[in-house]
């Protein structure tokens, strides 16, 4: 059982009381949840029913002198491991994006140095209004993580799109991934266990691994033919360089390794918030072979065949993982690494993909039919970065993935010396 804290900031929001369920599960999680009420907050939950279920103080009022007395705002927001807001409501958001802190809740949000993970829920309009999306691009920039929404039916039976609350089971896995690895906002996990020996020791290391699989109705979906095998092998390779690794993979036939945190993933947008929650880390290899698109809304029915012919699927872009992390401006991983599977020009479109993507590096291999390489066990990369492109011999995957770890090591060792100086 963990011994973990959160401190929960429900917002006032018709998802509010979805936070009761969600207090429930962590608790069966091991973690204790400490609750502040916004004033909004208490016209769709009580105190009584959070507190009740958390088995905790639940606080709502800045200004009240017992609360205050029993836990000062400054203690309550650094007592928790993390501070989780939800439903973030567009009110909220905007609280936290302008720094305001005239409640509870904004004055504890200003006042922590703790991680801070956010999940909005609103009218699709209002999630979809230029000053929310304003406000969301802020705090991510500042270093929040936000999960959700989820697209679908509202409350409001006549409106659909994006603005659920993300569900609570995911919810629940994003806050324990985000415990285990994320003991403070700024600096990596520094968390010394047993085996933490060697190049890597005390680091984080985050990977993805693997393909996407994007939904098409309830059976069928978009996939590609990577297996993962690299990947793993490079989460591998840090490990065995003594980082705390967590591997974010999307569907193989592969075990997971031991002694890393895995977590499964389908799509790239689940593949996206994972990697956020994952968050803080030095440095993070990007493998997986994410799929470019997905299919527009979501069908619970199997799509029928018709005699007028195929279905009109309309395809949408995926959010670009890589491209998010690397051009994050606060909390990017020190070294943020990038692969381009190419089937012509290898190193001219990794070149490219370098400067577009914001990597530090590109690994870059040739993945036409006759390499063997998607699927297969040997990989041939070329390894491209600021100061030119260094052509790898033809190894086992395992063997590319060592040399990746031990450059890593070395590049992510002079940075920091050259960043305390
Ligand atoms: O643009 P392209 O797919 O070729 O870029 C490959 C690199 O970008 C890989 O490192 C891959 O993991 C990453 N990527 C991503 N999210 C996407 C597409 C690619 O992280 N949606």
């Amino acid at each position: 059982m963990s011994n973990k804290r959160i401190l929960l900031i429900i917002g006032g929001g018709i998802a509010a009381y979805k936070c009761l369920e969600l207090i429930r599960r962590l608790r069966e999680q091991g973690v204790a949840t400490r609750t502040v009420l916004t004033k909004a907050a208490t016209h769709f939950v009580t105190p009584l029913s959070v507190g009740a279920l958390s088995n905790e103080a639940v606080l709502t009022n800045l200004f009240n002198l017992n609360e205050e007395r029993e836990i000062g705002h400054i203690r309550l927001s650094r007592e928790a491991d993390l501070i989780v807001v939800a439903p973030a409501t567009a009110d909220l958001l905007a609280k936290m994006a302008g720094g305001h802190a005239n409640d509870l809740a904004s004055t504890v949000l200003m006042a922590t140095n703790k991680p801070v993970l956010a999940a909005p829920a609103m009218n699709p309009h209002m999630w979809l209004h230029p000053a929310t999306q304003r406000n969301v691009a802020q705090l991510e920039r500042d270093g929040v993580t936000i999960v959700g929404p989820d697209v679908g039916e509202m409350a409001e039976r006549d409106e659909a799109g994006p603005g659920r609350l993300i569900e609570i089971p995911t919810l629940v896995e994003t806050i324990t991934t985000a415990l285990a690895i994320s003991p403070t906002r700024s600096g990596s996990n520094t968390s010394t266990s047993k085996k933490a020996k060697g190049s890597l020791a005390g680091r984080h290391v985050l990977i993805t691994a693997g393909p996407t699989h994007e939904p098409i109705d309830p059976v069928r979906y978009i996939a590609n033919r990577s297996s993962g095998k690299q990947g793993y092998a490079i989460a591998a390779a840090a490990r065995d360089a003594g980082a705390n690794v967590t591997l974010i993979s999307g569907p193989v036939t592969l075990a997971d390794p031991d002694d890393i945190t895995v977590r499964h993933i389908e799509t790239a947008q689940e593949m996206l918030e994972a990697t956020k929650a994952a968050l803080p880390a030095d440095i993070a290899i990007f493998t997986a072979a994410v799929a470019d698109w997905r299919v527009d809304g979501k069908t619970n029915s199997k799509i029928k065949k018709k005699k007028s012919g195929a279905p009109d699927l309309s395809l949408i872009e995926n959010p670009d993982i890589l491209k998010t992390v690397a051009k994050k401006r606060k909390g990017r991983p020190t070294l943020v690494i990038g692969f381009a599977a190419e089937t012509d020009a290898v190193v001219k479109f990794g070149t490219k993909k370098l400067k577009a993507k914001g990597a530090d590096w590109i690994v870059a291999n040739d993945v036409s039919a006759t390499t063997g390489i998607m699927g297969g066990d040997r990989n041939t990369v070329h390894l491209i970065t600021s100061n030119g492109v260094e052509d790898w011999p033809d190894m086992a995957k395992e063997d590319v993935a060592k040399r990746i770890i031990t450059q890593a090591a070395k590049t992510l060792s002079a940075r920091i010396k050259a960043g305390s100086k």
